[in-house]
């Protein structure tokens, strides 16, 4: 096979160093082949052995691919250098070699750690149902010891999140927030950061004003942006409604709704004390026509 000529681009990838490097290309493209290049540009000019280098993939069948591909790669280079003992010892380095998906890698980590982590040293991976099943059971556990100790602030989150017929929505809810969070490196610490948002930015008027808080200007902003999207769509209609003076009847009814709309604007943008309840009041007293 003649040789590749790489790319500018691919060419940075292969040899570009001292930094972190993201390569997001079509299908394709030669993303897996630059990569496979970086690492023999590593093994044959920087004397690296492939078993010191790390390669994870998210899937097994990638991680087979770049071994397969890694191997073929050796092989060609040893037919340009058959006399090459390095790159001759690399093949039986492939064997020990860390390839391998990030999951079965950080297995590998914690098995032969373990004890650093107060793990036992027969720790296994619990297969997903076995996983649901046991958040269950804390779960239950947890709202039997809160129910129990009459915890104020849990009895408070019990009154506003759980209607007549149980607390079972409450908890889905729980574990919703739980399965969410986890995608932060710090789960617990990003909750407890988007809790602390709650105490905005005016200590005084916390307690009182929800619309002051962080989240309540989010939720606000994103309620106006409905109210004025929604009031153009009206407007759009009753430009085309005017042309037709046998429909006035509904041209005063979309009027009458588009004034309603304003008026919510008018006190979302100008209300200044008891912003969240005065608009809460005046949402619920829209009425269309
Ligand atoms: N500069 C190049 N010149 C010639 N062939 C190339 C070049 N770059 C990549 N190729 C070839 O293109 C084909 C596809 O490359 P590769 O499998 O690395 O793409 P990929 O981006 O990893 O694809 P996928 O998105 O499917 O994972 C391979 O046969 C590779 O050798
Ligand atoms: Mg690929």
């Amino acid at each position: 096979m003649a040789k590749v000529t790489w790319t500018k681009e691919q060419q940075s990838a292969i040899y570009e160093k001292g930094s972190n490097i993201l390569v997001a290309a079509a299908a394709g493209s030669g993303k897996t082949a630059v990569l496979v290049e970086r690492i023999i540009n590593k093994i044959v000019n920087e004397n690296i052995d492939i078993d010191k280098l790390l390669v994870v993939t998210f899937t097994n069948a990638a991680a087979s691919e770049m071994r397969e591909r890694i191997l073929d790669a050796i092989y060609k280079k040893i037919e340009e250098k058959p006399e090459d003992v390095r790159l001759q010892k690399q093949i039986n380095l492939l064997n020990k070699a860390s390839i391998c998906t990030i999951h079965s890698f950080c297995l590998e980590v914690i098995r032969n750690y373990f004890y650093e982590l107060d793990l036992s040293a027969n720790f296994r991976i619990a297969d997903s149902s076995e996983i649901e099943l046991l958040k269950q059971d804390v779960i239950e556990e947890l709202f039997e010891e809160k129910y129990y100790e009459n915890d104020e602030n849990f009895i408070k989150l019990i009154n506003m999140y759980t209607t007549y017929r149980g607390d079972e929505p409450l908890k889905e809810l729980i574990l919703k927030i739980y399965d969410y969070i986890q995608s932060a490196p710090f789960p617990q610490e990003w909750l407890e950061e988007k809790i602390e948002m709650f105490n905005l930015k005016d200590e005084i008027e916390k307690k009182t004003d929800y619309a002051k808080t962080l989240w309540g200007d989010i939720l606000l902003e994103e309620y106006k942006n409905k109210i004025v999207e929604n009031r153009l769509k009206l407007e759009g209609v009753k430009a085309e409604l005017v042309r037709f003076p046998e429909l006035e009847k509904f041209t005063s009814t979309i009027l009458n709704d588009i004034q309603m709309l304003m008026e919510i604007e008018e006190i979302i943008i100008n209300a200044k004390d008891n912003v969240w309840n005065t608009i809460y009041l005046k949402a619920n007293e829209l009425k269309f026509r």
